[in-house]
């Protein structure tokens, strides 16, 4: 079997930058297939020097050859798509219709579903700090069985009525339980609205199995342009404090329906500092005087968190968050070095890395962890038990450094970033091929040598 497909995978807890270096891969691919999750994801890729943030269509839409599947893994708010869809040819991208094919084993997101994810958010304890997309609740339908496919919405009005009608039974009586008669799902209207949507999606709506199979055989670039990242994984990462998806390679996998045996490279994607959005474990955040939530606790001076924060924009594609902000954590790249079988790794932002440094006079870089009185260079999966967060053990380097954007070669970087880059490959054991200095296309150092 040809060996012809690039999977990236983000490594830490999303918004590593995955968008832009799966569009860079998408330069010379043929196909571009997201696999998992639905627009939870925001992925930002640059097109005629404008940001176009993307939820749920590949990046790689904006080359002409490009052919850009929504794979079977994916779970989809019809809204979100057609308005993407608009965005993109208003954009200036051409024949969209003709190169976009989505799975019509996808999952469809109802208006119930981000009802149910408010829901279920509301009433726990430590809520996830999801993103309220309704992705938790449309992917426990699939898992129930009672999911609505998009082929479900070519199926005839009636039909899709009953279905809907079927899948809402339960979730009906949570809403009236709970003073949600606004929630409560009218089936026959939904089904009338729906298929609606699915007239308008219908050119789209495919089965992609054939295209993927001709793909491999004609040995054809496909590049899968992963969401989330391996710390959300719903069986890898912080567990309950994750997405519902496998964003781990395996999971991108099956969610694009590709075979292994087609793998040819899996680029891991990280930020050269890191970032989180939503609840959980953090092992390196720093201290910051705004909450994901938005709350501001004023002090006098910025805290490090906030000068990492402001200096990397670090604010959610999707939801407009402020992330939550930390030192890179090496130890977590060696933990997903196996687990998602990483070949090469990419570390976006080393400009911003080197500001921030100008900025505190320092930059550190987790190389190991103090848990449970031991010392340790994995990422531990108990913590939900232990109750215990591993304590980062910080290698520091002084100062900053100034990227000039010419900067073409890996030899052209200043000597500060490139001890910094040695010691993540010390770390992680895995070598970093790729260096973002910038959020363009052209802003990427690739290391030929590697
Ligand atoms: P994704 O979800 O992994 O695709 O990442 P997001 O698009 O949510 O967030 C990444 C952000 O970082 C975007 O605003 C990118 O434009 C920006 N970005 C990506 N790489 C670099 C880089 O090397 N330097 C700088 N300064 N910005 C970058
Ligand atoms: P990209 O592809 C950052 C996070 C949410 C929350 C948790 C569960 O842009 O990197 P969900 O809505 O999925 O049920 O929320 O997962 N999350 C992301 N964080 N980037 C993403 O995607 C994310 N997708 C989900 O913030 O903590
Ligand atoms: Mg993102």
């Amino acid at each position: 079997m040809n060996k012809c497909v690039t999977i990236i995978v983000g490594t830490k807890w999303g918004d590593e930058g995955k968008g832009k270096i799966a569009a860079i891969e998408a330069a010379d691919a043929d196909f571009v297939i997201r696999a998992t999750g639905g627009s939870n994801a925001g992925h930002t890729v640059v097109f005629n020097d404008k940001k176009l943030a993307l939820h749920l269509i590949p990046g790689g839409i904006i080359y002409p050859q490009t052919t850009c599947i929504i794979g079977p893994g994916t779970v989809l708010d019809p809204y979100i798509l057609i308005s993407e869809i608009k965005m993109l040819k208003s954009s200036g991208i051409h024949n969209v219709d003709s190169r976009l094919l989505i799975s019509g084993r996808a999952h469809v997101i109802f208006p119930y579903h981000k009802d149910l994810d408010e829901l279920h958010e509301k009433m726990k304890e430590k809520p996830v700090g999801t993103t309220k997309k309704g992705i938790g609740p449309c992917y426990s339908d699939k898992d129930n069985r009672v999911g609505i496919r998009m082929y479900d919405l070519l199926l005839p009005k009636e039909q899709l009525e009953k279905k809907i009608y079927e899948s809402t039974k339960l979730h009906n009586q949570a809403f009236i339980k709970n003073d949600m008669v606004e929630s409560v799902v009218e089936a026959s209207t939904l089904a009338n609205e729906y298929h609606l949507l699915g007239l308008e999606l219908k050119e789209y709506i495919t089965d992609i199995t054939p295209f993927i199979a001709h793909a491999i055989y004609d040995n054809k670039k496909i590049v899968v342009e992963g969401a989330q990242a391996f710390r959300l994984d719903i069986d890898h990462g912080d567990y309950p404090m994750v997405t519902s998806s496998n964003p781990v390679t395996a999971g991108t996998l099956c969610g694009a329906a590709l075979p292994p045996q087609a793998i040819k490279t899996v680029i891991g994607i990280d930020k050269a500092y890191n970032s989180r959005v939503g609840n959980g474990p953090f092992p390196t955040e720093l201290p910051a005087s705004i909450d994901p939530k938005g709350n501001v606790f004023k002090g006098t001076e910025p805290l490090e968190g906030d000068v990492l924060r402001e200096l990397g924009h670090e604010y959610g594609t999707t939801t407009g968050r402020p992330r939550r902000c930390g030192w890179m954590d090496a130890v977590i790249l060696r933990t997903a070095k196996y687990t998602c079988g990483i070949d090469y790794l990419c570390i976006n932002h080393l400009d911003t890395l080197g500001k921030i440094g100008n900025e505190l006079g320092y930059i550190r870089v987790c190389i190991a962890y103090t848990y449970q009185e031991k010392i340790i260079a994995y990422y531990p999966d108990n913590i939900a038990i232990t109750n215990e967060l591993p304590e980062p053990i910080y290698k520091t380097l002084d100062g900053g450094w100034e990227i000039d954007p010419s900067c073409k070669t890996y030899e052209d970087l200043p000597q500060k970033a490139k001890d910094f880059i040695k010691i993540i490959e010390i770390v992680s054991d895995i070598p970093v091929k790729y260096l973002g200095i910038g959020p363009s296309n052209d802003d990427l150092i690739i290391r030929e040598d590697i």
